[in-house]
């Protein structure tokens, strides 16, 4: 089994997380480079990340997030917010930022960028957000697999109410809104009654159909 398989067999999304670990800055940093470096539709990135560590806010959260305790046991929480819609705006400062770092300015981009502000911003805004939204959760596959590298504990949480903690952050005044949140920490095992049970996936051949 290769290392990274052997890893991602250890992780699990942690139910209790130990309040007296702190996740070293290097590899919540790590973290973030590897979502930052995901793939992203027509390379927008069109979320951003947000790194929670004020107790007061981290128990705020925790509250409109069914009380789960990881959000606030963990030393780190990241808040996934995907833009509540594509302007012209934001869609001309990625095609732009493109142009000045590869200092070159191509004919077929510039078509390109044409046929994205052509179609994205007149859609309809919930659309947008929900392709932003998936964008998000790409940038969550790559953190729960950085995490696992990094011995890091996560739990992926989509149970908890965006409204409320778009609220909280202000993310509403930024143009975004939350997705999931991603505690990170190290797990109690004594406390955790999920840590000692068998992984639940269906078999290889269930899940993998090859069409030769
Ligand atoms: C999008 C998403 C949302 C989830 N929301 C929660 C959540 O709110 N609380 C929680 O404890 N686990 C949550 N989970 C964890 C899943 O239940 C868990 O990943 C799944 O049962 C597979 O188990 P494993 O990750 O422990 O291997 C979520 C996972 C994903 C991917």
């Amino acid at each position: 089994m290769s290392d990274l398989i052997q890893k991602l067999q250890w992780r699990y999304a942690a139910k209790k997380l130990n309040p007296a670990k702190v996740v070293p800055p290097e590899k919540i940093n790590r973290i973030l480079e590897a979502i930052r470096l995901t793939a992203s539709s027509s390379g927008l990135q069109p979320y951003q990340v947000f790194v929670v560590t004020n107790p007061e806010l981290l128990e705020k959260i925790k509250a409109v997030a069914w009380n789960q305790g990881q959000v606030a046991d963990g030393s780190h929480l990241l808040v996934f917010a995907a833009w509540d819609n594509y302007t012209a705006e934001r869609i001309n400062m990625m095609f732009d930022l493109t142009n000045e770092v590869r200092n070159l300015k191509n004919e077929g981009w510039e078509n390109y960028r044409q046929s994205l502000l052509n179609t994205y911003p007149q859609r309809d805004a919930e659309v947008n957000y929900q392709h932003a939204a998936r964008q998000a959760y790409i940038g969550l596959g790559s953190a729960l697999i950085a995490a696992a590298y990094e011995e890091v504990d996560s739990t992926p949480m989509e149970g908890f109410s965006p409204e409320a903690v778009d609220e909280i952050l202000g993310l509403k005044t930024l143009g975004l809104r939350s997705v999931i949140l991603l505690p990170l920490g190290y797990r109690e095992e004594d406390k955790d009654w999920l840590v000692n049970l068998k992984k639940i996936r269906r078999s290889h051949d269930a899940f993998v159909t090859e069409m030769q």
